[in-house]
């Protein structure tokens, strides 16, 4: 099935601690964003990808995908939050299928999972990449335990979250509308009330948001780059 996705990448990368947009930080020599957008440039059934970059950032972000000859790519500028970056991009896309989010900041996505997002959220209406937590997860107050949350049905959410085009932009009209805000997609159509589906990723796909993300980053990179 075709789909379409839109890469927000007009963060900031303040916990990268890095004096730049993580985005452009490199791997094997290559931009993160390059990255993670060939991913997309590659697979036969995404129609576009629409980057969203920070407004100071277009002009650079443009750049930067011509130069690696990237065909389905449009730039637009994003928003304040990520919910308002992805809206922007939802502006410029004319997708009446199905959209996918996915940051910018996750360059070792795998192609399985994306099709399994695709198929699914084509059935279900909305369906996203988790993975089961491997710690034990309280929730505090202050400095002290509230309560221990039972980890068999604790996920950590990831992107790529996957939608029929009409229900994400239902979403998010509705969002802004109401003012509800949300740091993720799939929050907002949990928010209407309609049903998204788990879809088991990897632990490799890691959002490279602190320092030590690089240095773990750089692994996978170099151990995909050999199995190439
Ligand atoms: N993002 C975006 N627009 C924003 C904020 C974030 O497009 N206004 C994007 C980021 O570029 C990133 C993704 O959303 O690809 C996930 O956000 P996060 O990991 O928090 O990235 P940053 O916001 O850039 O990092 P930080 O929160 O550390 O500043
Ligand atoms: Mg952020």
């Amino acid at each position: 099935m075709k789909y379409s996705v839109i890469i927000p990448a007009a963060g900031q990368g303040k916990r990268m601690k890095a004096g730049k947009n993580k985005q452009f930080l490199k791997l094997q020599g290559e931009e993160i964003i390059v990255h993670t957008v060939r991913l997309f440039e590659k697979d036969p059934n995404c129609r576009r990808i629409v980057v969203v970059a920070n407004a100071e950032e277009v002009a650079l972000m443009r750049t930067m995908m011509d130069k690696s000859h990237f065909e389905k790519v449009t730039v637009t500028a994003g928003g304040e939050e990520r919910q308002d970056s992805v809206r922007n991009g939802l502006q410029s896309l004319l997708e009446d299928g199905i959209i996918l989010v996915h940051d910018g900041a996750r360059p070792f996505v795998e192609q399985k999972v994306i099709d399994e997002l695709v198929e699914q959220a084509g059935e279900r209406g909305a369906a996203i990449a988790a993975v089961r937590v491997k710690d034990t997860i309280k929730r505090v107050e202050g400095d002290s335990v509230v309560e221990t949350l039972k980890r068999d049905e604790l996920w950590a959410v990831q992107t790529p979250q996957a939608f029929q085009a009409a229900l994400l932009r239902e979403a998010h009209a509705k969002a802004e509308q109401a003012g509800f805000t949300a740091t993720d997609d799939a929050s907002l159509i949990e928010w209407l009330g309609q049903t998204v589906v788990i879809v088991e990723g990897s632990y490799h796909n890691l959002k490279l948001t602190t320092p030590e993300d690089m240095t773990v980053a750089q692994l996978i990179s170099e151990e995909r780059e050999r199995n190439r």
